[in-house]
């Protein structure tokens, strides 16, 4: 199993709030949304694991991101759904802060790799 990425800087992230998220489109097969919740930053792959569908598009409450198109909510901390629609999580990707530069390690599936496409997704049911 892949143990992630090379590191990839995302800039100064200091003016995302609590409750806000932000996608960049660029990283990873599919995108990554960032969420700041509770001062800490957490990543998931942009991309409802039910019918493709952006998540930056849709709600964050707490720790849950919820999908615009039909309601599936994922945690941001492991990337876990909370049940149907969906079958399975998101990918979840590690973010870190340091001198005001946010970074992200690619877990798994959304890393240059691709011979383990479900690396980094967890299973929830
Ligand atoms: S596309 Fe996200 S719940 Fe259906």
């Amino acid at each position: 199993m892949s143990e992630g990425s090379d590191p990839i800087e995302l800039g100064d992230l200091s003016d995302l709030d609590d409750g806000e998220m932000r996608e960049f489109e660029d990283i990873g097969r599919e995108g990554i949304v960032v969420c700041r919740v509770e001062g800490e930053l957490y990543a998931l792959t942009d991309n409802c694991s039910h019918a493709d569908t952006p998540l930056s598009e849709g709600r964050l409450r707490g720790y849950s991101l919820t999908c615009p198109l039909h309601g599936a909510s994922f945690d941001v901390r492991d990337g876990s759904h909370s049940g149907p629609p969906a079958w399975e999580g998101v990918a979840c990707h590690r973010v870190s802060e340091s001198d005001g530069v946010a970074v992200v390690e690619l877990a798994g599936r959304d890393d240059s790799g691709g011979d383990e496409p479900d690396a980094g997704r967890l299973r929830t049911r």
